[in-house]
């Protein structure tokens, strides 16, 4: 046998064991180059051949054509074997347990004074009110002057206010002190008959104690109609408070000074845990959560409704007021710091007991 065959013969034993045993992509492109590369010894006899006598020459061909090609078709099988084995290792590391329980979310609850906001506008859009809304930067217009309250008035002094702007600019913001300003924003772009509740934020320069917070919330209604009287504010407080705290409920009116209502009331509600007689949480029976009252001529005249053709009445309350009583929380911080325990007794309560 020709001396050339048998030494391809012999590279072609080395090659396949190095390409079989390669044990990664690196490893076997190494092999390739070097038993198939340019410079591989199978190349350097290739280029030798035609020195070969002819005999020979017609052994060697064949033979060389055959290994290379053979060598080929193992280097592809190997790489191809080599992609499965690393594909099988991903997936092996990779795997994913679907069967593990996953990991839940903590459920969210509608924070107490939602609720309360959301239960005291039911039972509004019950008795046929609608829901207004208005900024909480307000101006002196809104906030004060329309509602009757002149620059000079001592109860500025009682609502002591965040500017916004320079308060001795000719026309300063300020964040509303309460939510009456929507009912200037209402009679200003709406007719009578009206009739509209409006919760939302306000702002005082109060220092925060147990029972005062520089950031509150109240609840303020308005009805502008022809011939509303006392007895309709009445009723309808009385609707509201059964509504609000569960029926039984007695409300009282205590006469008071409110610049833009007249008359003025102070509005209470009997305890709804003594039923009135008096205890520790209301000590004479009675708990206020707000004021109410006629609406001022001056307030109707400022925004232009005739009120010898119409009267109205409004009522305002704070919500953490009406939260704090329902629930028996003694401090009104916990509403803004809403610490975790805090919020946890809230989630499914019953609003109305
Ligand atoms: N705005 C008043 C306050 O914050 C509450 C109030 C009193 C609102 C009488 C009214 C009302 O609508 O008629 O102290």
């Amino acid at each position: 046998m020709s001396s050339v065959v048998s030494e391809l013969e012999a590279i072609r034993d080395e090659a396949a064991a190095a390409i079989g045993s390669a044990a990664d992509p690196g490893a076997l492109e190494e092999a390739r180059v070097r038993y198939l590369g340019r410079k591989a010894r199978l190349v350097q006899i290739g280029r030798t051949m035609k020195d070969l006598p002819i005999e020979e020459k017609r052994l060697v061909g064949p033979a060389l054509t055959a290994i290379r090609a053979g060598l080929e078709d193992l280097v592809r099988a190997r790489g191809v074997e080599l992609e499965r084995e690393a594909e099988a290792e991903l997936l092996a590391t990779d795997r994913v347990d679907l069967t593990l329980p996953g990991r839940r979310p903590r459920r969210g609850a509608p924070h107490p004074l939602v609720e309360v906001v959301r239960s005291l506008e039911d039972v509004f859009v019950g008795l046929g009110y609608e829901i207004a809304e208005g900024p909480e930067v307000e101006t002196e217009w809104n906030n004060f002057e329309a509602l009757n309250i002149p620059a000079d008035h001592p109860t500025r002094t009682d609502m002591d206010s965040f500017y916004v702007v320079d308060p001795l600019a000719a026309r300063s913001a300020l964040l509303r002190t309460h939510t009456s300003p929507v009912q200037i924003r209402t009679m200003e772009t709406r007719q009578p008959p009206i009739y509209v509740v409006a919760p939302g934020r306000a702002y005082r320069r109060d220092e925060t104690d147990a029972t005062h917070s520089p950031v509150f919330h109240q609840i303020e209604a308005l009805a502008v109609d022809e011939g509303l009287s006392m007895a309709d504010l009445t009723g309808t407080l009385d609707a509201f408070a059964q509504g609000a705290f569960g029926s039984g409920t007695r409300i009282r009116l205590v006469p008071t000074f409110f610049p833009f209502t007249e008359p003025s009331a102070q509005l209470e509600v009997s305890c709804h845990l003594c039923g009135g007689a008096g205890c520790s949480q209301c000590a004479s029976g009675w708990l206020e959560i707000g004021g109410a009252g006629m609406v001022d001529p001056a307030v109707f005249e400022a925004v232009g409704i005739d009120p010898e053709r119409y009267t109205g009445f409004a009522f305002g309350m704070g919500i953490e007021r009406v939260a704090m009583i329902r629930y028996g929380i003694t401090d009104i911080r916990l509403f803004l710091e809403s610490p975790q325990q805090f919020l946890d007794q809230f989630r499914g309560l019953p609003l109305v007991r």
